[in-house]
């Protein structure tokens, strides 16, 4: 391999941690995860040295969704580079023409411009200044325990651990529980601009919403002229078995359809893995500010054409008849099993959140998450807990995993909660 494996893992240890990240370095041999990715292809990671194989249920919160170099994506991008590159950002282009184009074709109501960026941060930083400047108002509430990105208006919006170093940040920022319509009415008032919500806050450990919840957002930001901004970073794209998990969620003053958000910010997994690209969608009302400022907001990588070929690729594949009944099943499949390790271990494995594939296994206590991390990546299984809610164990399959693969990650997940029933026992003895 040219690119794999080109010196030893020792050395690249320790440039990482001489020349990345130190921090990094040290938190990962305190935990004793070692592991340097290396080959990578479906839903599986190899170590670049020892040839430990793990099935990634992480999946970077959506990024591999069709799994690790999918083949099509792949050869898409390697299509594209015979003939584009970049682009120029300044100018027209065909291709972000084109990714606009699907993009409105397959939103979640009707949101037909979309402006491309780079990540997920910037794509949200854009969905809160387009809030402030079409609504003319400062407010932003968003969910305490949320996260966004760390960009600018972004980390404004996020959890505290994250932003108290780096104050002042930019003013108008509240937060309140998730899944609590009332709170957002007690903050709600004529300075509000918008409402930002991840459709299922992964970070928060996967809590899923009642079903009157965005429904009742969504008349009460109309009566108070706000907007509903919806993060579907890592919740978009068919990971919940729906293309977005928004469509979980009816309105009834929309015939049933589903709950329309006034901006859809999407990023992760629409890169394919192979090419970074999130986009910030929006509705027609709200075009007229950039109407008027066109080169207000500018990225000069957001929108790559390189980068735009491989999310309409992204797009088609989720798209194609069959992919998201097949993840439904799937889901259901892993539910079942779900099910059934919970009646065997009762005490460990309290609570199951699943939205389609977007999964949170609730633990008892908030030593649990990280612990069970580790004994999942001891079984093969990369699952890491949720940060603002340790006691929560996200669990994400790539959305191409096979039934073997399912089958293969819930034993691992079996002989973990057996070995994490067994410590807490102990602990609980001694
Ligand atoms: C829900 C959500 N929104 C936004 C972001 C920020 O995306 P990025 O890291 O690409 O800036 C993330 C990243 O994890 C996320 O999970």
């Amino acid at each position: 391999m040219t690119f794999v494996g080109q010196r030893s893992k020792k050395e690249s240890i320790t440039w990482f941690s001489q020349h990345v990240s130190s921090g990094k370095a040290a938190f990962f041999a305190q935990y004793g995860l070692d592991f340097v990715p290396g080959y990578r292809e479906g839903v599986f990671l190899w170590d670049v040295e020892s040839g430990k194989r793990l099935i990634n249920c992480h999946c970077n919160g959506g990024v591999f969704n069709l799994g690790h170099r999918h083949p099509v994506v792949v050869d898409a991008l390697k299509q594209a580079l015979d003939e584009l590159d970049i682009g120029n950002h300044h100018l027209l282009s065909e291709h972000r023409a084109a990714l606009g184009r699907r993009l409105a074709e397959l939103a979640p109501g009707d949101l037909p411009y979309s402006v491309f960026a780079v990540g997920g941060g910037e794509a949200i930083d854009l969905a809160l200044k387009l809030a402030r400047a079409h609504t003319r108002r400062p407010g932003i509430i968003s969910v305490r325990g949320g996260y966004h990105g760390h960009t600018g208006l972004a980390l404004a919006a996020g959890d505290p651990q994250y932003r108290e170093p780096f104050g002042p940040l930019a003013p108008g920022f509240q937060q309140v529980p998730f899944g609590d319509v009332e709170a957002v009415a007690a903050q709600m008032n004529e300075d509000t601009a918008a409402v930002l919500v991840e459709t299922v806050p992964a970070t928060l450990g996967m809590p899923i919403a009642p079903s009157d919840y965005y429904a009742e957002l969504r008349s009460l930001c109309d009566r108070h002229g706000a907007l509903l901004i919806l993060d579907e970073v890592q919740s978009g794209l068919g990971r919940t078995g729906r293309m977005w998990a928004i469509e979980h969620w009816a309105d009834p003053r929309r015939g049933g359809r589903c709950v329309e958000p006034d901006i859809l910010v999407i990023g992760k997994g629409l890169s394919g893995g192979i090419y970074p690209i999130a986009a910030t969608c929006y509705r027609q009302e709200l075009n007229p500010f950039l109407h008027e400022h066109p080169f207000i907001h500018i990225s000069t990588f957001g929108g790559a054409e390189l980068g735009c070929v491989v999310a309409l690729t992204v797009l088609e594949l989720t798209a194609t008849p069959g992919f998201l009944p097949r993840v439904r099943e799937l889901a259901e499949r892993l539910a079942t099993g779900l099910a059934h390790l919970q009646e065997r271990y009762p005490d460990t494995l309290i609570e199951v959140r699943q939205l389609g594939l977007m999964i949170g296994l609730v633990f008892p206590d908030e030593s649990c998450g990280p612990l069970m991390t580790k004994l999942m990546y001891e079984e093969g299984v990369l699952a890491i807990y949720a940060n603002h809610d340790p006691r929560v164990l996200q669990f994400l399959p790539p959305l191409i995993m096979s039934d073997l693969e399912a089958e293969e990650s819930l034993g691992a997940l079996d002989r973990a909660l057996a070995l994490l029933s067994r410590i807490r026992g102990w602990a609980i003895i001694h």
